[in-house]
């Protein structure tokens, strides 16, 4: 009698527990390292509410900005042991992971975003999501942020203005190359970081689109900004591919029209956003903006380009000649 009592608790509470149980959600992070108010972070919160939505609920996102959660340094890594399961890097921070990728950092490669979606969306662009897949990683998408404008607490105007300046870059041998050619010194840091070193004058100058010089309030502490166009910030947005590969057909379909949508969100509101970031800087008094003259940028070009021959063979020609293709 004792046990059948104990029998029918226990399918009782089977019975509560099980249906809860099934109802929990899959809890995803994604974590990042910019601002809400970028495009990024925007993004991230337009993939969280259509993720939940499309799932019905089956899986929950949370929204860690500012390297809140992990910084750049860490965030990799996280994601490779699973305490993280989504992150989208500036494409500048896969160096350590395939050289192809930093195509992207190629100094005046890419004339504006639009040749940079072009090239994303073709052949080799897409290929270069599945192409750390043996290291565990697998891109959904490319999101855009935009061109890179470089400042210091001096006019840069020629090339030669740069001559001697630490300058903070972000975790790319090309980029480094791109400023020893200049005669500066290349500083790898941290995004994180990059506010209190430009403050304490532990580095002189950075590189960075609007968004992030406005919402970083780098601009406070940079006298100068030159409108130099002279790159790109974009993002992958990558996953751990066995995590991702393990989740059932339905829940992959339903994050991957979450993810396409708020694609198509972040690199709406990119252009909108880096413009209004740079309207605020110019109106803020806090630092100037400078145009180069045609005759200024093309010294600008001459001293960045050769570090495509240094890094040609590394990356791959066929890679740079589609991306130069791009631009048409
Ligand atoms: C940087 O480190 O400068 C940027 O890549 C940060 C970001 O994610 O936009």
């Amino acid at each position: 009698m004792r046990k059948s009592i104990f029998v029918v608790a226990s399918i009782a509470a089977l019975a509560l527990v099980g249906p809860a149980a099934a109802q929990q959600p899959i809890v995803v992070k994604f974590s990042h390292v910019v601002a809400d108010n970028t495009p990024k972070g925007q993004a991230a919160i337009k993939f969280k509410e259509l993720a939940e939505k499309y799932t019905n609920g089956k899986v929950k996102v949370e929204v860690y900005p500012n390297s809140q959660l992990f910084g750049d340094a860490k965030e990799m890594e996280a994601v490779a042991l699973g305490d993280v399961q989504f992150i989208a890097p500036s494409l500048s921070k896969f160096d350590k992971f395939t050289k192809q990728i930093q195509v992207f950092d190629l100094p005046f490669l890419f004339n504006d975003i639009a040749a940079v979606d072009r090239f994303q969306a073709g052949k080799q662009g897409q290929a270069l999501l599945r192409s750390m897949e043996s290291k565990n990683f697998l891109g959904l998408a490319y999101w855009h942020n935009g061109m890179k404008q470089i400042s210091a607490n001096r006019p840069l105007l020629k090339p030669e203005d740069a001559k001697g300046l630490k300058f903070r870059i972000q975790a790319s041998d090309i980029l480094a190359a791109q400023f020893q050619g200049l005669n500066a010194t290349p500083q790898k840091l941290a995004f994180s970081e990059v506010y209190q070193a430009l403050q304490v004058g532990t580095v002189d100058g950075q590189e960075n689109t609007w968004s992030n010089i406005f919402s970083q309030k780098f601009y406070e502490v940079q006298k100068d900004i030159t409108e130099s166009d002279h790159g790109v910030i974009d993002y992958m947005v990558v996953v751990n591919a066995k995590w991702w590969n393990g989740l059932s057909k339905d829940l992959q379909d339903a994050m991957k029209k979450a993810m396409d949508e708020a694609t198509k969100v972040n690199n709406d509101v990119a252009g909108k956003l880096n413009d209004e970031a740079k309207q605020k800087i110019a109106s803020s008094g806090a630092s100037k903006i400078h145009q180069l003259t045609p005759e200024q940028r093309k010294q600008w070009v001459e001293a960045m380009k050769p570090v495509w021959a240094k890094f040609e063979s590394a990356i791959g020609k066929d890679l740079i000649d589609a991306a130069v293709a791009s631009n048409d």
